[in-house]
C-alpha cells in the first residue's frame, strides 16, 4: 500500500510538536507539506517551532508554509500558560536547519493538491484558521482534499471555557466554515484526546528509549507540570497525536456520525461544538466525531513511530 498523502496544520505546542514527530516517523504517511498557525503561541513562534522539531528529526525537506497570524475575525487567544513563552518549553532544541518556504501556507497547500496525483488528507490541529482561508481562496481544490482529521471541539466540556475547546474557541467562524464545507471530517475532541494521557509510565517508557524518545519525554515533563498547575491532570492529553493516528489506524478511534454546529455569537458559549449525539435536530451528519480511543493501541502506533527517527 502506498503512503497516504497528508498535510499537517500545526500550532507547536507540545503536543503538536509529537504529532510531527509521529508523523515523520510513520512510513504509511508522506508527509508533503506543514503549515503554521498562530494558537498556542503567536505565528512566529509555532513557524520557529515547527522548523526545529522537523530539524530535530531530520526532515528538512518538508516544506513548512507560515500561515494566520491572528483568527479570521476575532483577536488572537494564546495559551503560553500551558506551552511555555516560546510555545514549546523544556529541553533546549537546536534552531532550524532551514527557512520557511516562501508561498505561505495557503500557496503551499494549493500547490500541494494540484500536484498531487491523488487527493490529499488535511490534519489541522490548531485553530482552523488556514483550513478557512483556503477553501475561501480556492474552493475548486476541495475535490483534492481527501480528508480532514482535525484535532479541536468536544461533545461535553470545554478546555479554554466551559464549552469551548481551545482550537475551536480561537477561531469559531474558521471553524464553522470548515464543519461546513462538506468536507469528510473525522473530529478528535477532547472526549478522545483526554483518554491519551501521557503518564509517568508512558513518559519514562519514551525516556528510556533515549534519542527522540527522551526529547519527547522532557517535552512532556514540562507539559505535564503546567497542566497539574492548571487542571489537576498528571498525565497531559497528547491531543494532537490522535488526529495523526486517526489517520494512521482510523480502527484507533470509535467515531458517531453527528451534525456539529459551532457557536459564534454568544460570548457565554462562542467556540462551543454543538454535537447532535442523538440526531434531535434532524440536520445531516456533518462530522465523524470520536467517542472512544484505543489507548494501549494509541501509545503503541506513538512508541513504534518515534523509535523509527
Ligand atoms: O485544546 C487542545 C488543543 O489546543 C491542542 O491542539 C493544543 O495543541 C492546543 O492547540
Ligand atoms: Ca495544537
Amino acid at each position: 500500500m502506498s503512503p497516504k498523502p497528508v498535510i499537517l496544520d500545526v500550532d507547536p505546542g507540545h503536543d503538536d510538536a509529537v504529532a510531527l514527530m509521529m508523523a515523520c516517523g510513520s512510513p504509511e504517511l508522506d508527509l508533503l507539506a506543514v503549515t503554521t498557525v498562530a494558537g498556542n503561541v503567536a505565528l512566529e513562534k509555532t513557524t520557529r517551532n515547527a522548523l526545529r522539531v522537523l530539524s530535530l528529526v531530520g526532515h528538512t525537506g518538508v516544506p513548512v508554509g507560515a500561515g494566520a497570524s491572528e483568527p479570521l475575525h476575532r483577536p488572537l487567544r494564546t495559551a503560553e500558560d500551558i506551552h511555555g513563552e516560546s510555545g514549546l518549553d523544556g529541553p533546549k532544541i537546536p534552531e532550524a536547519d532551514f527557512e520557511p518556504d516562501e508561498r505561505g501556507a495557503v500557496g503551499l497547500i494549493a500547490d500541494t493538491l494540484r500536484d498531487s496525483p491523488e487527493p490529499v488528507t488535511l490534519v489541522p490541529v490548531g485553530p482552523l484558521t488556514n483550513v478557512a482561508a483556503l477553501l475561501r481562496a480556492h474552493p475548486g481544490l476541495k475535490g483534492k482534499i481527501a480528508h480532514v482529521s482535525l484535532m479541536g471541539g468536544s461533545i461535553g466540556l470545554g478546555n479554554t471555557t466551559p464549552a469551548a475547546e481551545f482550537n475551536i474557541f480561537v477561531d469559531p467562524e474558521a471553524a464553522r466554515e470548515v464543519f461546513d464545507s462538506g468536507l469528510r471530517i473525522t473530529m478528535s475532541g477532547l472526549d478522545v484526546t483526554h483518554q491519551a494521557g501521557a503518564g509517568t509510565a508512558e513518559r519514562d517508557r519514551l525516556r528510556a528509549a533515549g534519542g527522540v524518545g527522551g526529547v519527547v519525554a522532557g517535552f512532556l515533563d514540562f507539559f505535564a507540570a503546567t497542566y497539574e498547575g492548571i487542571f489537576g491532570f498528571d498525565a497531559p492529553p497528547l491531543h494532537d497525536p490522535v488526529a495523526v493516528a486517526a489517520v494512521l489506524d482510523p480502527g484507533l478511534l470509535k467515531t458517531r456520525p453527528m451534525r456539529v454546529d459551532v457557536e459564534c455569537e454568544s460570548e457565554l458559549t462562542r467556540g462551543e461544538t454543538v454535537c447532535d449525539f442523538y440526531g434531535v435536530t434532524g440536520k445531516p451528519p456533518n462530522a465523524d466525531v470520536g467517542v472512544e480511543l484505543d489507548r494501549a493501541g494509541f501509545f503503541d502506533l506513538l512508541y513504534d513511530s518515534l523509535q523509527r527517527l
